[in-house]
């Protein structure tokens, strides 16, 4: 099959910017985009540049964006990449600077892994190793399973506006050692994870669960870390305040009321610095009407409530 593969190109001695360079390449039934550009490489233009070291999906490094999507090009089968667009655009990793064509510079990514004290600090020694059963094993295996490749992060929607979240892979890393009964500091491991640009910042758009090659599924450890940390009692900061805002909402009027939810995610001095923007709405009519009427039904939210025995 012949394919036009239109590759994202950036060389930094270069006064130009980046720029895109079509190759028509011909390529075998099952290639993956690994062998895809390695051929482009050795064939068409040796100048082409990208990370690649172990071929089978252990090294995490030769992630990829390939038509929007984030992938692991030794993992991913040309074939299979349909999503919907005729040509195949290959393009570096989102949320982080290039560095050349395909290489992206990791550092944002390894800086909030480091955040998260990615090492065990064990109890207190004891005559015997620490015994961790089946099932402690079982929560923290998934996250255990990354392999750094940064396609979570590359793609993650709150990432690509705020720099300051720390992204899904180090959440799953923050987990990985919360998560282990073999560690002593799960407290402050949570308190950590819990402050602004943390696990409360995630939006659960699932996304990373989605492109992880390694079914760390970040969005689910992000949400254990949160059960984890209301349940060890670090309940006041906004993400929190903004859960119970929101489910008292539902379980009283049935939808949320936009207007006070700021007030009560992050109270009135934060929410003063929020006016100018409140006018712009005001101006575009996007403001809600501060008072809600219950919708039609209400009284069976509030039965599915008592059924579940949720409590303000
Ligand atoms: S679920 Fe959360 S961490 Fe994952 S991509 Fe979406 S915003 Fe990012
Ligand atoms: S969580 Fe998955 S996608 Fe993210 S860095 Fe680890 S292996 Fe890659
Ligand atoms: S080359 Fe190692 S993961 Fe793809």
């Amino acid at each position: 099959m012949r394919k036009k593969i239109i590759i994202k190109r950036f060389d930094p001695e270069s006064a130009e910017d980046s720029y895109l360079q079509a190759y028509n390449v011909d390529i075998a039934q099952n290639a993956t985009v690994l062998e895809v550009l390695l051929s482009i490489k050795e064939e068409h233009d040796g100048s082409l540049t990208f990370r690649r070291s172990c071929g089978s999906a252990v090294c995490g490094s030769c992630a990829v964006t390939v038509n929007g999507v984030a992938i692991l090009a030794c993992h991913t089968q040309l074939s299979t990449v349909n999503w919907g667009e005729k040509d195949i655009h290959i393009e570096p990793l989102g949320n982080m600077p290039v560095i050349k064509d395909l290489v992206v510079n990791f550092h944002p990514f390894w800086h909030e892994i480091e955040k998260t004290m990615p090492w065990i600090e064990p109890k207190e020694e004891g005559e015997r190793e620490n015994v961790v059963t089946q099932e402690e094993a079982q929560l923290i295996d998934e996250s255990a399973n990354c392999i750094m490749c940064g396609s979570c992060f590359g793609d993650c929607t709150i990432r690509e506006t705020d720099d300051n979240f720390m992204g899904p892979a180090a959440l799953a890393k923050g987990w990985r050692f919360a998560g282990d009964t073999r560690d002593s500091l799960q407290q402050e491991r949570l308190e950590l994870l819990s402050e602004d640009g943390n696990m409360w910042d995630c939006t659960r758009c699932n996304l990373c669960i989605d492109r992880c090659p390694k079914e760390v599924r970040p969005m689910d450890q992000i949400i254990k870390l949160r059960e984890e940390a209301v349940k060890a009692g670090i309940t006041d900061n906004k993400g929190v305040r903004h859960v119970m805002a929101f489910q008292a909402d539902i379980k009283n009027h049935g939808k949320l009321n936009e207007t006070t939810m700021p007030l009560k995610t992050v109270g009135v001095l934060r929410s003063l610095g929020m006016i100018p923007m409140a006018l712009r709405m005001q101006m575009k009519g996007k403001v809600p009407f501060p008072i809600l009427k219950d919708i039609e039904g209400i009284e069976d939210v509030k039965k599915i409530y008592k059924i579940m025995g949720v409590e303000e």
